[in-house]
């Protein structure tokens, strides 16, 4: 197994993920929602640590994104915040949260980022949200746009396929994508895509584009951490890719531990005072 580890122990900023861009360094980025993974995760020299509103599935076991609320996200938020020494939090704004009422979603904003001590922002959306994000980026919060497939709108698409297939949706993507930048975005997500589009977009911008199913040539790559692990069962697009089988190694752990409490094996005359 080859690792990699950059020598560079500074907080990650946007103005780095933008100079990583510039000299073609992948950034790395992967989703974490508590102070304990997310300490892992940050000492393995992870660049960019997203507190996704896909808590809703993996954490809260809902089917959607959508029930998860702005108070569950800051709950989460604030553990990442406290174990990310050199990465970057960026923490998802919920459905519902920014919507097209720019002054609501700035309050949403400012309470994530005030509440939580996230130090960045990600919204699902493009032209439709351009109001929101503009006030938010106004108001000095830095934002990360989500184009392709936003699972906050699941229920508008219907399925959970690959977006921009098509000439029309994909010529929207690509001017979204410039829009995100010329509103002062400082990247941009691009979910469940073709890649030849992704590359498109991210030749396109000045700003990284950070992919998910969206093929090799985007400025970086995330990945839900319950899925790379593989703790999560059940969810096996083309795009994951396993590094761990922690669901087995912790069932076998949990299976040992109920055996040795059992048989009274556990605890020990050197495990007791
Ligand atoms: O919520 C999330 O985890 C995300 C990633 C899949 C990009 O938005």
């Amino acid at each position: 197994m080859s690792t990699y580890k950059s020598e560079d122990q500074r907080k990650v900023t946007t103005h780095r993920l933008a100079e990583m861009k510039q000299r073609k360094e992948k950034i790395s980025m992967l989703t974490a929602y508590d102070y304990s993974m997310a300490s892992i995760i940050d000492q393995a020299g992870m660049d960019v640590i997203l507190v996704g509103d896909s808590a809703s599935n993996v954490i809260c076991g809902n089917v959607t994104t959508l029930p998860i609320t702005l108070d569950e996200m800051i709950f989460l938020a604030k553990g990442v915040v406290k174990a990310a020494k050199r990465a970057l939090v960026v923490v998802d704004m919920p459905f519902g949260s920014c919507s097209g009422n720019p002054r609501m979603s700035l309050e949403a904003a400012i309470r994530i980022m005030k509440e939580a001590g996230a130090e960045a922002l990600k919204i699902e959306g493009g032209v439709e949200i351009a109001e929101d994000i503009k006030k938010i980026i106004d108001a000095g919060i830095p934002v990360m746009g989500h184009l392709g497939l936003m699972p906050q709108s699941i229920n508008k698409y219907g399925t959970y396929t690959v977006r921009a297939k098509e000439d029309a949706e994909s010529e929207k993507l690509l001017s979204d994508a410039k829009l995100l930048e010329e509103l002062g975005c400082f990247a941009v997500v691009l979910e469940k895509i073709p890649a030849q589009l992704a590359k498109q977009v991210t030749e396109s911008l000045k700003i990284p584009t950070i992919g998910i199913g969206a093929g090799q040539h985007t400025d970086g790559q995330v990945l839900v951490m319950q899925d790379m692990l593989g703790i999560s069962q059940g969810f096996s697009p083309r795009f994951l890719r396993r590094y761990a089988d922690l669901n087995s190694i912790i069932n076998m752990a949990v299976q040992q531990y109920i055996s040795d409490v059992k048989s009274c094996d556990f605890p020990n005359e050197n495990e007791q005072y």
